[in-house]
């Protein structure tokens, strides 16, 4: 920069604003920034869901190399510039406190399932439900799609259905439950079905263009069920492998977007019979180890008595192991009492 422009740069800037300034610097960097990557190559990166410099900072090389059908090497420098442009040091615990700051907790109309949760479902974070049939997981969905509504009035739920269990009909119940206007919040959800895995891993990729393109603001995505395609798909053990790395990438695109973003993904998983386990509860969660440790909250639902349904807090990071049931009715979910 030449001295004069220096000079008249520094003077329409007050000094304390040029730290901010220079984020703002960096924040303003597209894809197209990167070395090597033209009008074409940015599209590709753009249209696989890498739509800005943080999306490439914490992309591996072989992700890029199948988005854009770039070498590994370019893949590398890609990474490499985006990350030294994003700074991505450590941060301090009082930043990663102040981030927290920004974690939004949507009700789901029980007392005691949002204590359970440590105040509601989290935002920045995968909440995995999993249960036998008809133990809610689908019912949970469609309430957090309405009660975020109620929380944040412009809060839009991306769905994303692989069974056709999505019901506008129930929305509407629930919405006339929670006093909002039914019309609104079915608006303010934006619902793809999913035909198979393939499909579902492209519609969650595709999320980020909404956010970014369309400015939706997104608070909830749910994806119902995240396993149902996979599990069908994958039979048998020889291809095992293959259906737990697809589902590592998807669980990653989801970490991301919640991320990123500020989002509550909500994800369902069934459950499986174990055979060989006599005592305590025999089944087990589709999906294995990748699901469950993609997820931030793991919770476990089941039926109890007199048609109540028990939620069992089964992994977090910072709130104890424990219960909480509850009625599923007309208007939402509700306390025992
Ligand atoms: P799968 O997808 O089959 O694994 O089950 P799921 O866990 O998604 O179950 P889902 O959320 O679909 O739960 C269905 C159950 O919710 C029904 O069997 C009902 O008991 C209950 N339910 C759904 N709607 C209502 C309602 O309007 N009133 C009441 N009282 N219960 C409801
Ligand atoms: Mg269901």
């Amino acid at each position: 920069m030449k001295l004069e422009e220096e000079k008249q740069s520094k003077e329409k800037e007050p000094k304390s604003d040029l730290k901010k300034m220079n984020k703002e610097e960096k924040k303003e960097l597209t894809v197209q920034d990167l070395p090597g990557v033209g009008a074409a190559t940015a599209e590709k990166l753009v249209d696989a869901g890498y739509s800005n410099i943080m999306a490439i900072a914490v992309a591996s090389p072989g992700e890029l190399v199948d988005a854009a059908g770039v070498s590994e090497a370019s893949a590398r420098k890609m990474i490499n510039f985006a990350r030294n442009k994003l700074d991505m040091g450590f941060e301090s615990g009082e930043d990663l406190l102040k981030k927290r700051a920004k974690v939004e907790k949507i009700k789901t109309g029980s007392k005691s399932f949002d204590e359970l949760l440590g105040g509601g479902f989290e935002t920045a974070s995968i909440v995995e439900c999993f249960g036998e049939f008809g133990s809610g997981k689908t019912q949970l969905a469609h309430i957090l799609a309405v009660n975020s509504q109620k929380q944040y009035p412009e809060a839009v739920t991306v769905y994303i259905d692989t069974e056709n269990t999505f019901r506008p009909e129930r929305i509407q119940q629930l919405a006339k439950g929670a006093g909002l206007d039914a019309t609104k919040v079915l608006k303010n959800i934006k619902v793809a079905r999913a035909y198979n895995s393939d499909h579902q891993m492209l519609l969650a990729e595709k999320i980020e263009d909404l956010i970014t393109k369309q400015k939706f603001n997104v608070k909830v995505i749910v994806i119902d069920s995240l396993t149902a395609h996979f599990r069908a798909e994958f039979i048998g053990r020889g291809t095992l492998a293959e259906r737990q790395q697809k589902l590592n990438k998807h669980m990653h695109v989801l970490l991301r977007l919640a991320d990123m973003h500020n989002i509550c993904v909500y994800v369902t998983n069934q459950v499986m019979a174990k055979p060989d386990m006599f005592f305590g509860d025999p089944t087990q969660a589709i999906g294995g180890h990748i699901v469950a440790h993609a997820s931030t909250f793991r919770i476990y639902l089941r039926k109890g008595k007199k048609g109540s349904r028990v939620a069992k807090l089964v992994d977090s990071p910072n709130l104890p192991e424990g219960e909480a049931g509850f009625y599923i009715i007309e208007e939402g979910i509700k306390d025992f009492s």
